[in-house]
């Protein structure tokens, strides 16, 4: 069974059965029967975070459970609640549609709402620990419904407990998030969002002009994995030491670095443009030619271990120049 369209990067990796389930009854019907016959695991969501790199030896199963639910918990704040295989954008303008405020920041993010506390999403000065109440999940062990609340996720830049100590232990089944319905909360800080709101001539954005703006940057710069595969920021930004930032600092004066206490996280868009890779192609694969960080199926024929391979060589030349050792955001499978 191909798993071409079931991932953003276009990869015609295969799985040896494929499941589709609409709800959690038939979620623990497609467990008990790999249960049954002891089959590998690959749950799939919008496919906007991996990398399969070979073929998968057992059963894939795409969670294609829908449905919203809203709360009214007081006169500005409202619960909203996704079932996971709500489409992450869609699920977005959905909220901005009735004028629910605080996702606004992250729109365009491609994939699904169940993999959203995952990796905590982030973009444009928000993540989506900001509004995070809780996500229901399918604990694999016993198939017990369990609830995860915003501490229990443990969020991190693009971490939480999912990727940790979590790893492969849950199914996560709806998130519920707690939106405004008047005093929205309007996030400007990044820069990107000001100069945009600038463009398109808007001086007190309401928070469908801050969507508006986040769209038209993402689509300036991000490829549309509709067109061309990928998987948006393949690398996490690295967070390095302030001592090793200043050594860094007297050999490449423009170093860019948000520093926080003690640390400061680099752009990897940057160093990996430095290393000369910004556009460059091998075969099938390429660095985006307007954000270095993004790594393309250039052609549309690439294998996953080209992919990889390609990610390993900017990593092995980042690593020579710099001294920073990059780490892959995307799952590799
Ligand atoms: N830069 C370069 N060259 C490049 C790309 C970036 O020099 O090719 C430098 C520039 O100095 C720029 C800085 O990097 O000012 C930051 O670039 P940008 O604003 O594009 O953000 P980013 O740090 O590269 C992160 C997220 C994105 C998110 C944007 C906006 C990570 C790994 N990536 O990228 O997330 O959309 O900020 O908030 O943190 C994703 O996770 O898939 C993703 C796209």
């Amino acid at each position: 069974f191909s798993l071409k369209p079931y991932n953003t990067f276009g990869v015609d990796a295969k799985a040896r059965y494929f499941a589709e389930v609409h709800s959690t009854e038939e979620l623990i019907e497609a467990l008990n029967y790999s249960k049954t016959s002891t089959l590998p695991l690959l749950f799939l969501g919008g496919g906007s975070n991996m990398l399969l790199t070979k073929d998968f030896d057992g059963l894939a199963i795409q969670l294609n459970l829908k449905g919203i639910h809203e709360e009214f918990v007081s006169d500005n704040e409202v619960l909203v609640t996704a079932k996971a295989g709500e489409n992450w954008h869609e699920f977005v303008m959905f909220c901005l549609n009735k004028n629910y405020g605080g996702l606004e920041n992250l729109s365009l993010i491609p994939g699904n709402v169940g993999t959203s506390p995952m990796q905590n999403i982030g973009a444009y000065g928000t993540e989506i620990k900001d509004t995070f109440v809780s996500c229901t999940v399918l604990n694999l062990e016993n198939l017990q419904l369990e609830t995860f609340n915003l501490e229990q996720c443990r969020f991190g830049y693009r971490d939480s407990v999912f990727k940790q100590e979590g790893k492969g232990k849950y199914v996560i089944l709806e998130v519920t998030f707690k939106l405004t319905r008047k005093d929205h909360k309007i996030k400007t800080e990044y820069g990107a969002i000001t100069s945009e709101l600038e463009n398109l001539g808007i001086k007190n954005p309401t928070i469908q002009d801050i969507s508006k703006a986040v769209i038209n940057i993402r689509k300036s710069k991000l490829p549309d994995p509709k067109e061309i595969g990928n998987a948006g920021s393949f690398f996490k930004n690295p967070t390095i030491l302030l001592t090793q930032f200043e050594e860094l600092q007297q050999k490449f004066e423009n170093i860019p670095g948000y520093t926080n206490g003690d640390f400061v996280k680099v752009p990897a868009g940057w160093l990996i443009e430095q290393c000369g890779w910004k556009g460059k192609q091998i075969e099938n694969v390429a660095s985006h030619k307007l954000q270095a960080l993004v790594i393309i199926n250039a052609t549309g024929k690439a294998t996953g271990q080209e992919i990889y391979d390609f990610s390993t060589k900017i990593i092995d030349s980042v690593k020579e120049k710099f001294g920073i050792e990059l780490e892959r955001e995307v799952n590799i499978i």
